[in-house]
């Protein structure tokens, strides 16, 4: 195994948690492979754990353990069986969840969601991208999956020099699968729609949201229908709206698989559909922004606060006083605090005094690893207008 001197700076940053070591923080770096599992020591040569190696990435190490501990086939498979341990109950609940979310469950890179049996799997390093074979005879040993689809288009594969590649490596995977959150169910399309097929880190937040949702309800950015039909159960209306065609049919698609008559779903653009209905005085109970993540790195941090400022104190005026705004930013780069001031300002702005109900954040298979703020990207803040 291939040793890889860092810095202090670099070896202090994994002993308080991270588990990234930078290009930067390398000191003369020995041959190592790509994707290879490499030994990492500090300038005083202790040892500081076993690591991917990246000749491509700016993240050059993405740390594996800091036990000196051997990374076998078993090593995997534990790591593996505790993945599933942890949401046993989750798997009670509903049969669409994430089983391995990268850095959080201790798999730098590895991303594993389920649905209804059907695993979709991300191996976004030259580490994972190596060892995948491996880790496909490992979930199916452990699991029996009824197929294993790889999702491997995402463009940070590109940062590791990695090809873009989507393909079923296991069984057959249908185009469409039916899962079920909560008693509603849902067709998705982990080959063609967004993200793996839902956003299953919203799926705790669609019931937060049902407890507090009523009367007149819409549900902006609702691509598939996922809090609007969790709100229709409870709503006398709902309205769901999404720029895209496709999710608005599959939104639809939704409805009608659950017989929910009292929603319906259009093709609009959010921005210009709450300028529109303010315009013309409607009037909702409870309203849901989900937008796609506004900004994507620090550089656009300012327009992106200026587009979640926008949508608020939009959806603001348009609630009734005693009405629900659940509103959410995906953006790693807005923390808690960040967009709380934005809700704050608008609010300031739209002449609305809200009192947050709660504050919320990635549904629990998508937990947050302390020491790794890059795992926490979700923030879900649940307010009433009071006045
Ligand atoms: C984060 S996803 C919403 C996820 C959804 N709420 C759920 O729980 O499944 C963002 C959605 O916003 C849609 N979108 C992006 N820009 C939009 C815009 N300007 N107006 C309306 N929809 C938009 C995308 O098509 C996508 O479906």
């Amino acid at each position: 195994m291939a040793t890889v001197k860092i810095s202090n700076r670099g070896a202090q940053r994994i002993r308080r948690g991270h588990l990234w070591v930078y290009r930067s923080d390398l000191r003369d770096p020995q041959e190592a492979e790509a994707g290879a599992i490499v030994d990492a020591i500090d300038e005083a040569a202790n040892f500081v754990g076993r690591a991917f190696y990246s000749d491509s990435s700016e993240i050059a190490l993405r740390f594996l353990t800091t036990r000196d501990e051997p990374i076998d086939r078993d090593w995997w498979r534990t790591r593996l069986r505790n993945c599933a341990q942890r949401r046993a109950q989750i798997a009670n609940e509903t049969n669409a969840y994430r089983l391995v979310y990268s850095e959080a469950d201790l798999l730098s890179s590895i991303i594993i969601d389920v649905y209804d049996g059907h695993f979709i799997l991300q191996t976004l390093s030259q580490g994972s991208d190596r060892i995948q074979t491996e880790l496909v005879e490992l979930l199916v040993e452990e699991f029996g999956p009824k197929s294993i689809t790889e999702l491997n288009d995402a463009r940070v594969r590109q940062l590791e020099a990695l090809e873009l590649r989507a393909a079923t490596i296991y069984g057959e995977a249908p185009q469409e699968i039916e899962v079920n959150q909560q008693g509603i169910r849902f067709l998705v399309s982990p080959h063609t729609g967004q993200k793996t097929g839902a956003f299953l880190d919203q799926r705790e937040n669609y019931l937060a949201a049902r407890r507090v949702a009523h009367g007149r309800a819409l549900d902006c950015f609702t691509f598939n229908g996922g809090f609007a039909l969790h709100l229709a159960k409870v709503c006398d209306t709902l309205l769901g709206i999404d720029i895209s065609q496709e999710a608005v049919a599959a939104a639809r698609r939704n409805r009608e698989m659950n017989q929910l008559t009292n929603a319906t779903f259009e093709v609009a653009n959010v921005f210009d559909a709450l300028r529109e209905m303010a315009a013309s005085g409607e009037r909702f109970d409870t309203i849901v922004l989900d937008p796609p993540a506004f900004t994507k790195s620090r550089a656009t941090m300012k327009s992106g606060a200026r587009g979640y400022k926008e949508i608020n104190l939009r959806a603001m005026k348009l609630l009734n006083p005693g009405g629900i705004l659940i509103t959410c930013t995906c953006s790693y780069h807005i923390s808690e605090a960040m967009f709380l001031d934005i809700i704050s300002d608008a609010a300031t702005d739209a002449r609305r005094r809200l009192q947050i109900i709660e504050r919320r954040g990635q549904s629990s298979d998508h937990p947050v690893l302390l020491g790794v703020p890059e795992t926490h990207y979700l923030k879900c803040v649940i307010a009433r207008v009071v006045e």
